[in-house]
């Protein structure tokens, strides 16, 4: 496959894997690392050998966040003119499924980059945190908006405003990740899920994804409305009478469309 500076990929059948791979800065997100982290992204996008697609980082970190030495010397001028981080939300641009496997720290844009993932699966040592503001700064890749999703808002505050870190059970409990393994097995189990979704029919595992997304976007009765039209629509599939046939004659599905 292509090779690139700061990410290692394979692929395991359906899956595809990203990992970061800048370990002596802790997988810190600079630009580099975010152009090659978006553009396999999109290529696995594309692949139709891919169904989901798993984003992991080291065993210390998964990301310990923006580059501070990248950063610091940047100027107001500097990042307006570039739209710094803009070009991140490229991840949330996906449509296929990605998994955040997260061991070790997932701090300031690397708790980002995990909540811009569909699902975050965390190690029992993950540490999360969006330690900004004793930078003299805030967040500023979704920190503030999503985690306020994720977790509500007294929670989210106490983060954003003291910088203290939580670990992988309190991550748990806030709803932030979906479950926590050991460490050891993580990537296994996290590779596992992955294999799952990837062996449903796309077209209900993409519309799946952009209609939960939509609950963050619109009020109650569009995110209704647009569920209803996207489920109707799947009754147009070959899948649809596939899977409910195979159901009732007790067999697997042989997918047409993956
Ligand atoms: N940027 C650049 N380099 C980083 C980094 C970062 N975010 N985090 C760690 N590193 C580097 C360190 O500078 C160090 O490099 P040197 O060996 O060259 O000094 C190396 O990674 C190892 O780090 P430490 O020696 O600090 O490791 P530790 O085990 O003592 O501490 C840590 C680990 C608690 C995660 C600590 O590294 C830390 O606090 N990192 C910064 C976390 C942070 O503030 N993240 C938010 C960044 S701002 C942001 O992300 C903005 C945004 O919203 C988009």
């Amino acid at each position: 496959g292509h090779q690139y500076a700061n990410i290692l990929t394979e692929t395991k059948g359906r899956v595809a894997i990203i990992t970061l791979n800048r370990p002596d800065a802790l997988n810190a997100l600079n630009s580099p690392l975010m152009k090659d982290l978006n553009d396999a992204l999109r290529v696995y996008d594309a692949d139709e050998g891919i169904g989901a697609i798993v984003v992991t980082g080291g065993e210390k970190a998964f990301a310990a966040g923006a580059d501070i030495k990248e950063m610091q010397p940047l100027t107001f001028v500097d990042n307006y003119k570039k739209n710094f981080i803009g070009d991140w939300t490229g991840v949330t641009t996906i449509r296929k499924p990605i998994l955040a496997a997260v061991n070790g720290f997932a701090l300031g844009g690397g708790c980002e980059l995990a909540m811009m993932c569909d699902i975050i699966y965390a190690g029992d040592r993950a540490v999360f945190g969006q330690p900004e503001i004793k930078l003299g700064v805030i967040p500023g890749a979704g920190g503030t908006q999503r985690l306020t999703k994720a977790i509500g808002k007294s929670k989210t505050m106490e983060q954003v405003l003291t910088g203290k870190f939580m670990n992988a059970e309190e991550a748990e409990k806030a709803g932030l990740v979906a479950r926590v393994f050991p460490a050891a097995s993580l990537l296994e189990e996290v590779l596992k899920v992955a294999k799952t979704i990837a062996s449903y029919s796309l077209p209900s595992v993409l519309m799946a994804k952009e209609a939960v997304n939509k609950s963050f976007e619109v009020p109650l009765s569009e995110g209704l409305h647009f569920e209803r039209r996207l489920f109707h629509s799947l009754f147009a599939t070959e899948d649809q009478k596939e899977g409910m046939d195979a159901f009732q004659n007790k067999r697997k599905p042989q997918w047409k469309h993956q």
